[in-house]
């Protein structure tokens, strides 16, 4: 049976996150794999877990909470997706809702704080996802899956209602080599045969844990495996 673990890291742990990241992110180019700085700071603010399989660091998710929305806003999307019962365009949450634009602007280019700004607020009742990383040899065990769920119960427990992220949409380039906005939607709208679940994986474990897909984000980052889109993931925490 394969033993799970996961645990607070601390910056002791630095060496063994960077290894997971480097071993998580396929050969796609730098800019998707955060450097050894970035994960410092978010060792020190304590906004990181460890996933350990059978002993062996093999999973790691990084999180904030988001100085950009408040869960109150969270409730109002959730509920205009629910009315609308489809995609809400992304350019009416980032005008009406004043969500950042990209992953870049979401995280601080996953920097989270600098002398000039600060995308975390210590005090928010949101969570916001920021990246999640298995390594590569270890997937097919639904490892992700309790990476998020852990993150979701830890901030429940500490009182966030809401949680979000910029989702990927890694299976886009093998259908496309570019694409419109209604191909990326009608992609993430591709379910899993046999499934009621998106059929590419970068949104099914969202999905599996309670996200809805709510909206299709251009330009989301530099992506060549999703075409530089990216979708908002949102859960309700209640
Ligand atoms: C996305 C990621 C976190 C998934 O982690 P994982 O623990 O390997 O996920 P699972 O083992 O639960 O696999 C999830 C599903 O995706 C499928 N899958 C995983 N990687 C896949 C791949 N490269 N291609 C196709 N399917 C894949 C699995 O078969 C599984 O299918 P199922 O839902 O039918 O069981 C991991 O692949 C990863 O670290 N990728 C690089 C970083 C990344 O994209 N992070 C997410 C956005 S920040």
């Amino acid at each position: 049976m394969t033993e799970i673990d996961i645990i607070k890291p601390t910056i002791k742990n630095l060496e063994e996150v960077v290894a997971v990241e480097n071993a998580a992110w396929p050969n796609i180019g730098d800019c998707m794999v955060a450097d050894i700085s970035k994960f410092a700071l978010r060792l020190k603010l304590g906004l990181m877990w460890l996933l350990y399989c059978d002993g062996h660091p093999a999973g790691i998710i990084s999180y904030q909470y988001p100085s950009f929305m408040d869960a109150s806003a969270g409730e109002k999307i959730l509920h205009e997706y629910k009315q609308r019962e489809g995609f809400i365009p992304w350019k009416k949450l980032t005008q009406e809702y004043h969500l950042p634009q990209n992953w870049y602007e979401a995280t601080h280019d996953g920097k989270i704080i600098t002398e000039e700004k600060s995308t975390h607020n210590p005090h928010g009742d949101c969570v916001f996802l920021i990246s999640v990383g298995v390594d590569a040899s270890l997937k097919g065990k639904g490892l992700v899956n309790h990476l998020i769920a852990h993150t979701l119960q830890q901030a429940k427990a500490s009182g966030k209602t809401i949680a979000l992220g910029y989702g990927r949409l890694p299976q886009l380039h093998q259908s496309y080599q570019t694409a419109t906005i209604q191909q990326a939607e009608a992609h993430l709208q591709q379910q899993k045969p046999g499934t009621d679940l998106p059929a590419d994986f970068g949104a099914r474990f969202h999905v599996v844990n309670g996200a809805k897909a709510i909206s299709v984000i251009p330009h989301a980052m530099d992506d060549p495996e999703s075409l530089d889109y990216g979708f908002l993931a949102l859960y309700g925490l209640k």
